[in-house]
């Protein structure tokens, strides 16, 4: 390797903005979230519903990557991504999912587990229409995950599609569309001094939410 990266060593960061007690935390996950959401925007965190997807190949080979959450209410974590990418085969094996939230400007990380479903047509539909014509058009140009000779290929594509969508509304492609999270699992970390973090899990019981700290 030319370059030395060994300084990697020294690089450390103290946290220290804030603390996360049991007694301050909401009664369900989602409402916590949406405060801790609320926070990273009202922070400026650069894309603040970017999050960490992290799925397992058949063979159990964990995978990872990011994606924007679209929406989240009682009934889960909403993305969009086509069905047929690596991400989509491989939920497509094993549905159990999770999700990852890191905050820097906050010092803060959210740690969801779950199970993921498609989203129905009709939601995936009205979010797909929602979107720029470009990234619609770009939706149905990328067989996502695919190997392809170069990117000339995509652009010819791009313009072929440009053209023949010019004068009509972009129909949903089958391969592309939401899957939504139900979460069993949340833990809300938010970092501390001396290495000694502060960590919130809400696990799921039949009738609600187990709340519980975890040492750092
Ligand atoms: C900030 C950011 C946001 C992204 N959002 C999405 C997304 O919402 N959906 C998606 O399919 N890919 C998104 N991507 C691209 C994915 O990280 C990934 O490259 C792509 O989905 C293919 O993943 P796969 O081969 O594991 O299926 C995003 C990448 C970045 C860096």
């Amino acid at each position: 390797m030319e370059k030395d990266l060994s300084y990697l060593h020294d690089i450390r960061k103290e946290y220290i903005k804030a603390n996360l007690h049991e007694e301050n935390v909401e009664k369900n996950p989602i409402d916590q979230f949406s405060n801790w959401f609320t926070d990273a925007i009202n922070a400026k965190v650069m894309e603040p519903n970017a999050m960490t997807l992290a799925t397992t190949s058949a063979n159990g080979q964990a995978n990872a990557r990011t994606v924007l959450l679209k929406d989240v209410d009682e009934r889960g974590f909403v993305f969009f991504t086509n069905y047929t990418s690596t991400k989509g085969q491989e939920i497509a094996k094993n549905n159990k999912i999770a999700l990852l939230f890191f905050w820097p400007e906050l010092e803060r990380q959210v740690r969801i587990l779950g199970t993921a479903e498609k989203t129905s047509y009709q939601e995936s539909e009205e979010y797909f229409h929602s979107r720029p014509v470009g990234s619609q058009l770009g939706a149905i140009v990328s067989h996502q995950s695919a190997r392809i000779e170069n990117r000339s290929i995509i652009e010819e594509n791009l313009e072929r599609l440009t053209e023949e969508f010019k004068d009509t509304e972009i129909p949903l492609p089958d391969y592309w569309g939401g899957y939504r999270l139900t979460p069993h699992y949340l833990e809300f970390w938010q970092g501390g001094a001396q290495r000694l973090h502060d960590r919130i899990v809400y696990e799921k019981t039949d009738s609600s939410w187990d709340i519980y700290r975890i040492s750092p």
